[in-house]
């Protein structure tokens, strides 16, 4: 366990938002209102009254009946909003019909061919209405499980919002997913009802999404019904009295239905996600808390006002798109694009030139993404007119100060600070996050959400400065998943093993003396060279901060001696030779940044390294291939490929 493990990389540059920025900022307009001075008055007294905050946010949406609890805390089980009768879906889009909001575009899509596709506040209620009504004309009701296994497509929040509306629990099959996949989690789920699409378009291509829903329907027996969404024009075989269309059976549907008035605390959805272990978990959210949790953080962080245009360019598949594409949006009634293809077809400019169209002002993204366009070079932003831009974020791993600064400066033009959110599927919403007064340093993720206790503790529960840890929570936050679908003693086992009643991220992290938190990666991605903790990302952040490198790797390699060595992967950019002398000026590179003990013993460059198709490197693969151990199950792949390529490399 990284008990001392050293955190070496220093980034010392501070920026700081505007004052116009500052001033118009949604969180600011709320500390004026209650006399909060400043950032740090702001995070005190919410943590010292989560209550008060909670409750305020909470009264922004509308309840059924009221809660008469704020929250109820018996570690590691918590309950918010205790007795509130609510349904999300009443937030997200009912109350918005009775409203101007009603004739807002809540979304904006467009297809990787270029299609593109509008749908009012009011004409996605009523798409969600009438699917309502015909899952509810299979028996879908209350509790019911639905599998979904669609594209980035329209009738993918339509389906979620549709199954929430009636209270019927979703389970999103992320749709480059494999077959296997699909079924097992739809087994898991006991679904009664399943979802998926003719195909869908990528790079170009069709990708037969109904063949991989067949293949996985072969053993579902819990599934009574597959709908398929005709998106692609593709051939496929309707399986007889399984497989309905869609289009066909939302046409005789009405366009009101009513909405099922839950419990705050009642299952809104399950989310696969892996852990370390073969078998997915499935994380547990609910209807109430949820809400509050993610339509706060997203109105907060992001600011997002009534005539923003919100752009999270992530898949709906992972909790990235249930929280900030599909539910946090739509509860604060604001418009948002919606992607079907990858970024970089048909070119490197395809974002860029999206921005430019609709006007982007916020807009949401992963590292790899960013470090990717950074390879591409800044010719391809260059070409485009990207000043509607306010405000930047980035999620799902560490994001190296040299692709802060790339992106601050290039898509943001040096005026749109950027907010590095910290959360996991787990946690539903922005735990460790920036606000748009804070100052910003590159690399960091700044400071806790309000009221959120986060920590970085040593192993034996002792809280950490200036030294790499364990990263956890200590209390309560509303939109917390609530256990492990069907396995509860694996959310104690866990998250609330290693400290009592604290919950454990599986992160590894450093808090700066003036408190901001840089996350280092997992802790089983920390290496121990000759009894010093490293963090495969220090390593890599510092291999990309060279003016060579597009993406790089790092694992352990066992060594006798040194227990274990650092074997780098790095690719190099366009233009960049992999010669000995390259090689060598890395290795050394490293040595400058990090030290001589994080040197890697081992360089490789490579074409590609293997990837998770949310774009995730996956360590465990080259780890297996570096040790000469079998890879394992690689099903999850994006591209198989690479695991080639590292065999020349080795
Ligand atoms: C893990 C959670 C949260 C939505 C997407 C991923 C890493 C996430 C950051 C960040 C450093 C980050 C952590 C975390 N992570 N955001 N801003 N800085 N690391 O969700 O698949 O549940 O993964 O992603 O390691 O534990 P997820």
């Amino acid at each position: 366990m990284p008990k001392d493990l050293d955190a070496l990389l220093r980034e010392e540059r501070v920026f700081e938002p505007s004052e116009e920025i500052v001033e118009n900022s949604n969180i600011k307009k709320w500390m004026r209102k209650h006399d909060i001075e400043s950032y740090d008055q702001l995070l005190e007294r919410s943590k010292n009254d989560v209550e008060w905050f909670w409750d305020e946010m909470a009264k922004d949406l509308e309840w059924f009946e009221p809660y008469n609890i704020v929250y109820k805390w018996k570690p590691p089980h918590v309950k918010w909003f205790l007795n509130g009768k609510f349904n999300i879906v009443h937030n997200a889009l009912d109350r918005h019909v009775k409203t101007a909001k009603k004739d807002k575009f809540a979304y904006i899509w467009e297809g990787e061919a270029g299609k593109v596709r509008k749908l009012t506040y009011h004409d996605l209620y009523r798409e969600v209405n009438k699917f309502a009504n015909a899952l509810k004309s299979w028996g879908v009701g209350k509790g019911d499980r639905v599998s979904i296994y669609l594209p980035m497509i329209l009738e993918l929040p339509i389906a979620m919002l549709a199954c929430a509306k009636i209270g019927a629990i979703h389970s999103v099959v992320f749709s480059g997913f494999s077959a296997k996949a699909f079924q097992e989690r739809s087994n898991d789920a006991e679904s009664k009802v399943a979802i998926t699409a003719d195909g869908f378009q990528r790079r170009g291509k069709i990708i037969n999404l109904k063949a991989n829903a067949d293949e996985a329907m072969k053993d579902a027996p819990t599934v009574e019904k597959l709908i398929v969404v005709k998106h692609a024009e593709n051939d496929v075989n309707m399986h007889e009295g399984r497989d309905i269309w869609w289009h066909e059976i939302i046409e005789n549907m009405d366009d009101e239905c009513e909405t099922e008035i839950m419990d705050s605390e009642d299952t809104l959805y399950i989310l696969y996600t892996s852990g370390t272990t073969g078998k997915p978990k499935g994380v547990l959210h609910i209807h109430g808390g949820y809400a509050v949790g993610t339509s706060t953080t997203l109105k907060f962080v992001f600011d997002l006002k009534d005539d923003d245009i919100w752009w999270c360019a992530a898949d709906i598949g992972w909790v990235t798109g249930h929280s900030y594409i599909v539910y946090a949006p739509l509860i604060l009634g604001v418009t948002s694009i919606m992607y079907e293809g990858t970024p970089d077809y048909p070119d490197p400019g395809r974002f860029w030139r999206m921005i430019e169209k609709y006007g982007v002002t916020v807009f949401y993204t992963a590292p790899t993404t960013i470090r990717m366009f950074m390879k591409f070079g800044e010719v391809w932003p260059q070409k485009c007119d990207l000043s509607s831009l306010r405000l930047l974020g980035s999620v799902g791993e560490p994001i190296n100060p040299e692709a802060w600064i790339w992106y601050y400066k290039n898509i943001g033009n040096d005026r749109c600070p950027i907010m590095d959110t910290w959360w996991q599927t787990e946690t539903g919403m922005f735990l460790i996050t920036p606000l748009p007064i804070a100052k910003l340093k590159p690399g960091s993720a700044v400071k806790p959400f309000p009221t959120v206790q986060a920590d970085v503790l040593s192993d034996d529960c002792k809280s950490l400065t200036e030294k790499g840890g364990h990263l956890v929570l200590k209390t309560p936050w509303p939109s917390m998943f609530r256990t492990l679908y069907k396995d509860p003693q694996r959310y104690i086992d866990t998250y609330w093993s290693m400290f009592e009643n604290i919950y454990l991220s599986g992160d590894v992290a450093r808090k700066d003396k003036d408190g901001y938190f840089w996350v280092q990666g997992r802790e089983d991605d920390v290496l121990n060279v000759a009894g010093h903790r490293i963090s495969t990302a220090e390593v890599e952040s510092a291999l990309v901060s060279h003016d060579s490198v597009a993406e790089a790797a790092v694992v352990g390699k066992p060594d006798a001696i040194k227990g274990e060595e650092i074997s780098a992967f790095v690719i190099l950019k366009q233009g960049f030779k992999a010669t000995d002398n390259l090689k060598a000026v890395l290795k050394k590179h490293v040595r400058t940044e990090i030290g001589p003990i994080a040197q890697p013993a081992y360089l490789s460059c490579v074409e590609d390294l293997p990837k998770t198709r949310s774009g995730k490197i996956m360590r465990r693969v080259i780890k297996a291939k570096v040790r000469g151990e079998p890879v394992g199950d690689i099903s999850t792949l994006a591209n198989p490929e690479a695991v080639d390529g590292l065999d020349k490399a080795i």
